[in-house]
C-alpha cells in the first residue's frame, strides 16, 4: 500500500480537485484498490463523492479504538472507497497535540493494507495534522498556482520538510496565455501541469471526477498523465 497526500500550505489551490481526480484515476485507469481519505473538515471530497458519513465519526477514529477500515465505504466507482470528513475534524490539530503520538496517522494507515493506494485530501496549513501527514505519506503532491505567492508557500513547505519526504509539485490552474504563468512554467519545465479549465470547475456541479463526464477533455488527460507520473514515482 502506498499513501499519496495532496497537500498545500494554502487553501483554494486545487487540493480537493487533485484528490478526487487522482483517486479516480488510480481506481479506474490503474485498477488499484483505492481509498480517498478526506481529512479536511470542509469535506469537499466527501461532498463530491457521495455525501456525509456517520455524523462526527471522522475525528473519533484518531482518538478512540475504532477500526478505520470499517469506516471506509464504497463510492459510485469501482475500486474506489471513501473515508468521509465532517466538521468534527476541526478539532484534529488540537487532538493530535493532546494525544502526543507523532505517528498516529501512520499507525492508522497501517490498518488499511487492503488498499493499494490511499489518497489523503489534506486541510491547508503547517499544522499538527500536516506534520502527521508528512510523517505518514510516501509522496506529497503539492498543487502550485503559477504565482509568486503560491511559489513562496511551496518554498516554505520544502524548507519545513528539509528533504525528509518525497515531494511532487504540480502547476495547477495554468493559463499559458498569462505572462506570469508562462514564466513560472519556464522556470520549472519538469513540473506536471494541470490547465485552468471550466470542465474542472464543473466537477462540483456534476459531483463527479472529470474523467467520468468529460473523458476526452484536456483536463481529464492531464490528470491521467499526472497519475502515471505518480505511479512511476511510487515504483521507483
Ligand atoms: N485546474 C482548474 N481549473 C479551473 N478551476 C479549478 C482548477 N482546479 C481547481 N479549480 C477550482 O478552484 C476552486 C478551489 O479548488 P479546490 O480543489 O476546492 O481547492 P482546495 O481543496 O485546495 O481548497 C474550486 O472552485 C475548483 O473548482
Ligand atoms: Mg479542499
Amino acid at each position: 500500500m502506498a499513501t499519496v497526500a495532496i497537500y498545500s500550505l494554502k487553501g483554494g489551490v486545487g487540493k480537493t480537485t487533485l484528490s478526487v481526480n487522482l483517486a479516480w484515476c488510480a481506481a479506474t485507469l490503474s485498477a488499484r484498490r483505492t481509498l480517498l481519505w478526506d481529512l479536511d473538515p470542509q469535506a469537499a471530497s466527501t461532498w463530491v463523492l457521495g455525501g456525509p458519513g456517520k455524523a462526527d465519526q471522522a475525528q473519533a477514529m484518531f482518538s478512540k479504538d475504532i477500526a478505520v477500515a470499517k469506516q471506509a465505504r464504497p463510492t459510485a466507482y469501482r475500486h474506489l472507497d471513501l473515508i468521509a470528513a465532517d466538521a468534527s475534524l476541526r478539532g484534529l490539530d488540537q487532538l493530535f497535540h493532546d494525544l502526543d503520538k507523532k505517528k498516529r496517522l501512520a499507525k492508522l494507515l497501517g490498518e488499511l493494507a487492503g488498499y493499494d493506494r490511499v489518497i489523503l485530501d489534506c486541510p491547508p496549513g503547517l499544522t499538527e495534522t500536516a506534520d502527521q501527514v508528512m510523517r505518514a505519506a510516501d509522496l506529497i503532491v503539492i498543487p502550485v498556482i503559477p504565482s509568486p505567492l503560491s511559489t513562496r508557500a511551496y518554498d516554505a513547505v520544502v524548507q519545513h520538510l528539509g528533504g525528509r519526504t518525497a515531494l511532487l509539485p504540480v502547476h495547477v490552474m495554468v493559463d499559458k496565455r498569462r505572462a506570469l504563468h508562462a514564466e513560472a512554467l519556464a522556470r520549472h519545465p519538469d513540473w506536471p501541469v494541470i490547465p485552468m479549465a471550466s470542465g474542472i470547475e464543473s466537477m462540483a456541479v456534476k459531483r463527479a471526477p472529470v474523467g467520468v463526464f468529460a473523458p476526452r477533455s484536456a483536463a481529464a488527460q492531464a490528470f491521467a498523465e499526472l497519475w502515471r507520473r505518480i505511479e512511476l514515482r511510487l515504483s521507483a
